[in-house]
């Protein structure tokens, strides 16, 4: 590699740590958030610059560089899974000469000058996973965490279509199919609208939406999305089912997978390219986002005789597709303000054809992004859109931006309603602080109400929510419910309405005047509740009177309804304090009431049984089981009544410890709490 820098070592150690900041960075919020800032290409060049750099200063490589690890650390909720054989990455390719020079190291490697077999494959841009099938079933599945060690995800895995739970008689005990999870575009715009709709995120591409789908630590979340998988390849397998990477192929086939269509066998760097080419073309007609073309030595004895190199294997390589770029001029940068107050900047630019879609907005993401890139409102931009669907702006023109150019300066008040917007310390966001009184946040949160998995009144979309809101008509939810007693005979005349229409309104409004208790909590749009949260503060609180009397008392931090409510899996301090303030605010007060005045809010009930030896209990699961993952025992132990709880206090009845339990087991030990073996549970249970 060519000396990059010319930096001396105090330089080179000041840029170091800044890409390894910045890397680490976007690694989170891709791999935790599943919502990266940076297009794939952007990052890759941050990390060919670390490369580069810890190559002429091999003396700064430090065990936590991006470069030592692979991908993510497994998160928080799922139990951890040690793969049996390492999850691997792959090198990269982006010239015909970077896969000439492939082809021969692997040749150099073998010692030999005979061409190598190779088969091309399309790269998918999903996640990979590992499925794990003993005598024939499917027994665990595991995202592919940081290469050693990723996440249980069998619950979730269950339910994609494409994957079989069983495999057919005769194969060997131990197989190991490993492939990609992922969702189609038209399944990924159809989720994003729907997101939308209801005030939830949307995702950046498909592969982002499939991360987020399947680490649902609620499994019948993921089933509601459709995911699909492809298999590639294999790990710890207790006998050979193939002899090269085309028999995998066939073999997997026959065992009821979808393999990527077509591949390409050949010695050829020429056909692997014309491969590329090809494929490259027809990218855009497939109906999934993939990202590149993977290389594979077609002998299965070279690869195991290739081996690995750090996180890649010798026998592979990935040909990276360049992302599909234009150039346009912002023609001007607007600001959008979200349903929790969030500005988001948004630039709109002369329509461009790139790669086939006519663009016309790019996500400028945050105030830290236009000051990185220095955009301006008239700047001629590169764009891109990469597997990533919402494109971005990747660099600016500077010969081409006017004399009389003034850097944007990023509103300090709200564009909608004149509101304080403020950044706090640590966050890229900037929000509005008007609640209540800011009108886009209040339109917002009404489509929220309204949407599908809120209170779902059908005929009440966008459009109307917005043009009832711009009458004075509805100005929080609670007004919803008096629309037929105030604006019934407007309505009628109202230009678009006829009496059928206001009558099938009016109707559906009515239908919704009874509501289960984890909706409406989820309707109200606090900030950080989705759908599971709600959902777990029903099962937790079981009424509204009993969550609003106990986040009232939790505001005092050393109440046990404090704990209680940190007790609750998946709510931290920074969820609780939202829920607390909700509460406490007086406007959120009155609107609540105001709809207990019109609704008839359901108690949550369970199909939970109370005839078991674990009913009413509470329960801590710790460690990694070994027979259930995480989710299914938790699931499972609620169904009979359990109250399974996420840290250990005196309250607990019992803590179920699997492998590598920590801190939890060590606390049951000091308060004398009742410790389970997972054989011990299931006998209690049984
Ligand atoms: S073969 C080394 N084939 O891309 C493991 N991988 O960016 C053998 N990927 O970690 C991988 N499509 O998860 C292979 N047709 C394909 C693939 C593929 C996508 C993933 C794989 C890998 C990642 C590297």
């Amino acid at each position: 590699m060519q000396s990059l820098f010319n930096l001396d070592f105090e330089d080179a150690k000041a840029k170091h740590k800044k890409l390894v900041a910045e890397i680490a960075a976007h690694d989170k919020r891709y791999h935790d958030e599943d919502a990266p800032t940076i297009s794939d290409a952007a990052y890759d060049t941050l990390r060919r610059d670390l490369e580069a750099l810890e190559q002429e200063f091999p003396e700064l490589v430090s065990a936590d560089s991006p470069t030592q690890k692979i991908g993510a650390t497994p998160s928080k909720g799922f139990s951890k899974v040690t793969h049996a054989q390492p999850m691997l990455s792959l090198g990269n390719a982006f010239s015909r000469e970077d896969v000439t020079d492939f082809v021969e190291r692997v040749q150099r490697f073998l010692n030999t000058d005979k061409p190598i077999e190779m088969i091309a494959e399309q790269k998918i841009d999903g996640l990979s996973c590992s499925l794990r099938y003993e005598k024939g079933v499917l027994v665990q599945a595991a995202t592919r965490g940081d290469g050693t060690v990723g996440e249980n995800i069998t619950a979730n895995i269950k339910t994609i279509a494409d994957i079989p739970h069983t495999l057919p008689k005769g194969v060997p005990d131990i197989i190991e199919v490993r492939g990609e999870v992922y969702m189609t575009k038209a399944d990924f715009e159809a989720l994003n609208k729907k997101q939308e709709e209801a005030g939830d995120k949307v995702f950046a591409n498909p592969r982002n939406a499939a991360a987020g789908s399947l680490r649902q630590l609620d499994a019948s979340i993921t089933a509601s999305r459709p995911l699909h998988f492809f298999g590639y390849a294999l790990g710890e397998m207790s006998a050979p089912i193939a002899q090269t990477q085309e028999g995998i192929r066939q073999a997997l086939e026959q065992y009821g997978f979808k393999v990527p269509k077509p591949s390409a066998l050949t010695t050829d760097v020429d056909a692997l390219i014309a491969y590329y080419e090809d494929i490259g073309q027809k990218r855009a007609t497939l109906s999934y986002d993939i990202d590149g073309i993977v290389y594979k030595v077609n002998d299965l004895a070279l690869q195991v005789r290739l081996g690995q190199v750090a996180r890649a294997p010798r026998w592979a390589t990935a040909h990276k597709f360049a992302a599909e770029k234009a150039v346009t001029v912002v023609e001007a940068i607007e600001i959008q303000v979200g349903r929790t107050g969030a500005l988001t900047p948004v630039a709109h630019l002369t329509p461009v054809n790139v790669g086939g879609v006519m663009v016309s907005r790019a996500t400028l993401h945050n105030q830290d992004e236009i000051e990185r890139k220095d955009i301006r409102q008239r700047d001629t931009v590169t764009i891109q859109r990469a597997g990533d669907v919402i494109p971005q702006v990747v660099e600016v023109d500077l010969k081409k931006r006017p004399s009389n150019s003034k850097p944007y300066v990023f509103p300090d008040v709200c564009p909608e309603c004149g509101s304080e917007a403020i950044r706090e310390e640590g966050e890229a966001v900037t929000r509005c602080v008007g609640g209540l009184i800011c009108p886009a946040q209040a339109v917002e949160r009404l489509k929220h109400f309204v949407s599908k998995s809120a209170f779902d009144i059908e005929g009440m979309g966008d459009k109307v929510v917005r043009q009832f809101y711009e009458d004075g008509w509805i100005k929080n939810p609670a007004d919803i419910f008096t629309l037929k007693d105030n604006y019934a005979e407007e309505l009628k005349e109202k230009e678009g309405w006829g009496e059928l229409s206001v009558v099938n309104l009016f109707e559906a409004i009515e239908k919704k005047r009874q509501i289960g208790l984890d909706r409406f909590i989820y309707a109200l749009g606090i900030r950080q509740v989705g759908q599971a949260t709600a959902k777990r503060l029903a099962i937790t609180y079981t009424s509204l009177i009993n969550m609003i009397t106990a986040l009232q008392k939790a505001q005092d931090h050393d109440s046990p309804a404090y704990a209680e409510l940190l007790n609750i899996e998946d709510i931290g301090p920074a969820v609780a304090e939202e829920l607390i303030a909700f509460f406490h605010e007086a406007h959120n007060r009155e609107v609540v009431q105001q709809l207990q005045t019109q609704l008839t809010i359901e108690d949550f009930i369970n199909d939970i049984r109370d005839d078991t030896a674990v009913a009413g209990k509470i329960v801590v699961f710790t460690g990694t089981l070994e027979t259930l993952s995480r989710s299914e025992a938790k699931a499972q132990a609620e169904r009979l009544g359990a109250k399974v709880a996420g840290s250990v206090s005196a309250k607990t009845d019992y803590v179920v410890a699997g492998q590598d339990a920590g801190s939890k087991l060590k606390k049951a030990k000091e308060l004398g709490v009742t410790i389970l073996l997972e054989e011990e549970w299931k006998a209690l249970i049984s």
